[in-house]
Formats: C-alpha cells, structure tokens, sequence
C-alpha cells in the first residue's frame, strides 16, 4: 500500500486533535509517510501542532515526518491528499451568525438561514483562493474539503473548477446520524450502507440496508418512535445540544414517517420553535468557545507540558474515521460507498442537473460513482427546490455582489419568508461581516 503524504488545511481547528487520533486510528486502512499542518494563524495552529507532536510521537512511529507551516508552496508541494476545514472569521464571526437572526426572531444556526448565508459569504473567497493556491503546487492532489457551509461553498466551487475531478465535498452528518442507527442495530456504521438524497445539511435516508442486504430501514424507525434516539458518536455523545437535536428526529418522524431525516431539517420544519427555544447568550458557538475549545486546549496545555500521551484521556470520533475511509476508498480505490456532495446530473431525474446534491456514492480512484436515486416524490422536491434556490441565489449574490439578490435568498429561505424580517436581518450582518463580504451594490 503506497504510504499518503497528508496535508490538513486550517489546522487550528478544534477538530484538529480528533483528526490526529483518528488518523492513527486508522493508519492500516489509510497509511502515512508525512502530515503537514498549514493554517494562516500561526498561533492557533502552533497550539495544536505541538500537541499533535506529542500523541504522533508516542502513537505513529512509523510516520516519517510531521510538521507544520503558514507557508502554502511548503504546504503543498508534496501533497497527495489535503483535508480543508476552514472557518473564516473564526468562531466570533460564528455567534454573530447565530445571534443577529435570532435577535429578529429567527433560526440563528451557522450553515442554516441567514447564518448560513452570511458564513457562505465570507467562505467563499477564501476556499477559492485556497482550492487556487493548493492547485498551483499539487495539481494531482485529492482535495476533501468539509469548510461549512458545505451546501454554499460546493456550489461557489463546482462554478470556479468545474472541471476540477479531484476535489470532493462531503459533510459527516449523515455518517454521525448512523453511528446513532448502528448502536440501535447492535451494528458498526462500517456495517450499513445507506440509500439517501439531499442537499447538504437537507436530506433523507429512505433506506437503510446491512452488507447481506437485508432492510433495517423499520427496525431504526420503530426504534426511534418507541425509545428516542440518540447521538453516540464520542465527540458528542454527552452534549446537552446535540441530544436535544437527536431527540427532535422522533418529532420528526411522527409528523413525517416516510423517511428517516438528517438532524438539520429541524431548522427548516421547526423554524419558529427552534428560534423560540434558543437563549441569544449562550448561542451554539458560545457553547463551543466554552466547551470543546476550552477542553482541547487543556488537553494541548497538557500533552505538552507532559510530553506524553500516558496521562492524557485522548479519544476517536467517528467524523475523522469517516473521512479517513472516504480518502482510503479514492486512493486505493477500494469502491466503498459514502454519502457525497456531488453535482446531480441525472441522479435525482426530477431535480435540476446542476444541484450540489448529497447522495451515496460507490468512491473510486476515478472519484465518485453516484448511484442513482431516480425521482423523489414532490414534499421532497419541493423543500429542495426552495432550499437550492436559496443557495444558488446566495452564490449569486457573492458574483455580482448584489443587495437584492441576497434579499431574494433570504425571503426564499423557510427560516425566514417575511421580507421585512429579511431585510432587517440582511442590514445587520452587511454591517457585522464589513470586510468579510464583498462590497454590495
Ligand atoms: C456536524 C455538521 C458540521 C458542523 C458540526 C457543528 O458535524 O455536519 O457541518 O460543523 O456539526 O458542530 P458543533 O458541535 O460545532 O455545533
Ligand atoms: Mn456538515
């Protein structure tokens, strides 16, 4: 098996750490000679990097070299795969998102609604500009990119490299909503291949199938009607959040029992309650600043200071897993099948064949093999149109840089409706996003 030289992109993530375990996790399904770390801040990176010195050293010896650097032809130059997960503005610009719509009364979520909308105006520019800088020194190198919002920035770039066949976007939600369908199984996620259509952060499992092919799809939605369901992925397994939005699937699926629904459509089916019930202080991003950031820094603080991983309480999540998989599946062409955001051209027959849609793939070294999901019935078609509308608008808007259109956006999207309410949204984040938006005519 040829060894990967990795490069993570933005790696001052509080994902970084989880990403680093995993990765040793697992090191026979997608083995290493060298991992780089590249991020514009130095600082937040150097945190983490040093850290992830520490755990490489005590749990990857056969690793040849790690390092990290702000400098991108270093970065790049080698490169065999790059795991982008960027977040322009950082997490302040994150609780700004959520705050400003919710102080109109509606949805703040960072890839949802208005929140969505204004992080998808400040990503863009710069994913380009990475995508770009990444192309310049690794033109062969497979891009995996998982920058929120996924739905805005996939569709800005399928516009800017539409020819570009090794740059995959893909979301682990629907991998974290099965480790919750595996435990109910007695199963591992490894073991469920899905069948499932959406957009990003927007879709349904119609069907959930083991390797031998039997239907699980009614013993995970009895489950869940009868006894609620759960998040049990580690990285979230014990967060108050995240359980409320697990528990809210069981409301979904009384009031819609077709399909089994991505955790994200509570925003869009529930919009009014999931404002109601947020407190403006103590948003998502706040909760994270106080939570997860706080407690990986006290890790990194700690596996340095000891310079050893013998104290330290390190463990794997499933979102590192997966996208490790889904590397392993491209560069050995092992054909395994994932949940991909992928242009539609024909999968979905009745929607528009240039969507950025999520869908199971069969992932080769000729990249993804959509599997076709053929025509979805019209409540669907129709919440994805609105939905995909809005996007595109959004993508739009950022190209010709115009008031209007993100009005458009905003109206159109299910969190909002209200025009006034839009356009009361839209003033305050053109005037907190200054210099992370284009300039608007
Ligand atoms: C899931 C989504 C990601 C999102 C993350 C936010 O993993 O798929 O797109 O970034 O949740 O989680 P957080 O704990 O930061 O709210
Ligand atoms: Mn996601």
């Amino acid at each position: 098996m040829k060894r990967q030289r990795l490069v993570v992109a933005g790696a001052g993530s509080t994902y970084t750490l989880g990403m680093i375990m995993s990765l040793i996790e697992e090191k026979e399904h997608f083995p290493l000679e060298s991992i780089i770390f590249y991020d514009t801040d130095a600082v937040r990176q150097e945190k983490n990097a040093r850290a992830a010195k520490v755990i490489l050293h005590d749990k990857y010896p056969e690793l040849k070299s790690f390092s990290w650097t702000t400098d991108k032809k270093e970065a790049f130059e080698q490169a065999d795969f790059v795991f982008v997960q960027i977040r322009t503005g950082g997490l302040k610009m994150r609780e700004l998102d959520e705050k400003i719509p919710l102080k109109h009364g509606v949805v703040g979520q960072e890839t949802c609604g208005p929140g969505g909308m204004a992080y998808g105006l400040r990503s863009i520019g710069d994913m380009i500009d990475l995508v770009q800088d990444i192309r310049a020194h690794a033109p062969e190198a497979w891009i995996l990119n998982y920058t929120n919002p996924a739905a805005i920035v996939a569709e800005a770039l399928r516009r800017e490299f539409p020819d570009d066949k090794k740059l995959l976007n893909i979301c682990d939600m629907p991998a974290a909503i099965m480790v919750s369908y595996a435990k109910i199984l007695g199963k591992e996620i490894w073991d469920l291949v899905p069948e499932y259509f959406g957009l990003n952060h927007f879709g349904w499992f119609t069907d959930i199938y083991d390797k031998e092919g039997n239907r699980l799809t009614d013993d995970i939605k009895r489950a869940i009607t009868e006894d609620g369901f759960l998040p049990e992925d580690s990285e979230i397994v014990n967060d108050p959040s995240w359980i409320k939005t697990f528990k809210q699937v069981e409301t979904m699926l009384n009031d819609f029992p077709e399909y089994l629904p991505n955790t994200y459509l509570q925003y869009y089916l529930y919009p009014s309650d999931m404002a109601s019930k947020d407190d403006i202080d103590n948003t998502r991003a706040r909760q994270v600043i106080n939570g997860r950031e706080k407690r990986v820094h006290e890790l990194e603080d700690q596996l340095i200071a000891d310079n050893t991983t013998a104290n330290a309480d390190l463990e794997v999540d499933i979102h590192g897993c997966y996208m490790i998989r889904v590397a392993a599946s491209l560069a050995y062409n092992n054909r395994d099948t994932f949940i991909v955001i992928t242009e539609n051209n024909g999968i979905i027959s009745n929607m528009p064949a240039d969507a950025m849609v999520e869908v199971p793939a069969l992932l080769t070294s000729d990249g993804p093999k959509p599997m076709a999901v053929g025509e979805i019935p019209r409540f669907y078609k129709g919440l994805m149109e609105g939905q995909l509308a809005f996007e595109q608008i959004v993508v739009d808007a950022y190209y010709e840089k115009n008031y209007n259109r993100l009005l458009q956006a905003l109206t159109l999207n299910r969190t909002v409706v209200d025009t006034p309410t839009a356009q009361n949204i839209l003033d305050d984040l053109i005037e907190a996003n200054q210099g992370y938006w284009p300039e608007l005519v």
